[in-house]
């Protein structure tokens, strides 16, 4: 395979550190993932590169989704996609316990395995272990002709340009913008309607305008991570579609900043974490604007009562007026492709943490960009 890289995409190009570079490419990045792969006539996605015919596709009654660290965080809002939009049962799995469970594999069951760089040695293994048992495995892949790239069956290439710094962005959000197509794909071979499909058309289209928008408030954004930045932990929350991506902001921070961050359903924070809050545990909360924004608000009133710095990722309308905080305000989409959005100022936020703080942010300590050992 030939592999056209413009030299410009390798070099810094006047920013400090590569992942800002790459953050900030994430508006022409988005846009090459959808570009000649939609369908506007018949709401639906063109993606030849599967290699699966329509009947193929429907006979499908379930899709498993395997990666590691960050990729598998996206699976699970694959997931959630596949089952909102083409309503079959999908579930996500870490990629690096699934072969070493003894795995099922089920003939009706599509395999999606989704990796940037191609290489991670456990989701190699993964795809392995469905091949040797029978099973039909697709990938989502950065890196043309990478090992897993070769291996598989068929993929969607995420063309979102070389990722050189070990904390992945624009190659995370196009995993995402992937898995939308591919839930649009195959709700279309099923009863997903012209007009929904349009609908999700739509949202992809306005994504990469709507991300620009997003990282003009870098400022306000690097002014709140100052102040995360002080603290030793801090909690990411989220509900149902919210939930990935306060567990991806969650890792961000970890990864860069070396802040310890855990992420909770919000659900679940009076299960036991409630605990922990004080004026010391700043937490990052996911509020939507959606059926469970009341909760969500409910529960950010429960961490404030505890006198818990909060900072809310939000939408336009949502009125948190009385809570006296600081909100980051991203534009609205379609409800289902929301946490695309909601989860940049998670990386603006993880970013600039680790920048107050100091840190190599390309190339944090312990870490490799692919981690090619098992
Ligand atoms: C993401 O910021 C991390 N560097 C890490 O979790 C990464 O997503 C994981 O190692 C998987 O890498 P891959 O996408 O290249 O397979």
């Amino acid at each position: 395979v030939e592999i056209a890289v413009a030299a410009e995409d390798l070099e810094l190009t006047g920013h400090e550190h590569y992942m800002r570079k790459e953050m900030l490419e994430q508006p022409d990045s988005a846009e090459a993932v959808i570009r000649g792969r939609l369908d506007e006539r018949f709401g639906t996605a063109r993606l030849d590169g599967l290699n699966l015919a329509p009947r193929e596709l429907r006979g499908f009654r379930r899709v498993k989704i395997l990666g590691c660290g960050s990729a598998y965080y996206v699976g699970q809002l694959g997931a959630q996609l596949l089952e909102e939009l083409a309503r079959v049962p999908a579930d996500a799995e870490a990629a690096s316990e699934f072969r070493y469970r003894n795995p099922v594999i089920e003939p009706d069951t599509l395999y999606v395995v989704v990796s940037q760089s191609g290489e991670t040695a456990d989701t190699a293994f993964a795809v392995q272990e469905v091949k040797r048992k029978g099973g039909q495995v697709v990938a989502l892949v950065n890196v043309v002709g990478s090992t897993i790239a070769r291996e598989v069956d068929g993929g969607i290439y995420l063309h979102a340009g070389p990722e050189i710094a070990v904390a992945s962005t624009k190659a995370l959000t196009n995993m995402a913008m992937a898995f939308a197509m591919l839930a649009l794909l195959i709700g279309r071979v099923h009863d997903l309607s012209v007009a929904d499909g349009k609908r999700i058309i739509d949202g992809l289209k306005a994504i990469p305008a709507q991300i620009r928008e997003i990282l003009g408030q870098e400022g306000e954004i690097a002014e709140l991570a100052r102040e995360i930045a002080g603290s030793q932990s801090a909690f990411y929350i989220g509900r149902v579609r919210g939930f990935p991506v306060a567990r991806e902001g969650a890792q961000k921070l970890k990864e860069v900043s070396y802040i310890h961050a855990e992420a909770y359903q919000t659900s679940e924070l009076k299960h036991a974490p409630l605990a922990l809050i004080d004026e010391s545990m700043p937490t990052v909360a996911i509020i939507p604007d959606d059926d469970l924004t009341d909760r969500n608000v409910a529960a950010a009133e429960q961490v404030l009562a505890r006198k818990g710095p909060l900072v809310a990722i939000t939408h336009p309308g949502v009125d948190l007026s009385h809570l006296g905080i600081r909100s980051i305000v991203v534009p609205r989409s379609e409800p289902e492709l929301d946490p695309i959005l909601l989860t940049i100022p998670t990386q603006l936020i993880a970013y600039h943490a680790a920048l107050a703080l100091g840190h190599d942010i390309d190339k944090p300590r312990n870490l490799a960009k692919s981690v090619t050992v098992e």
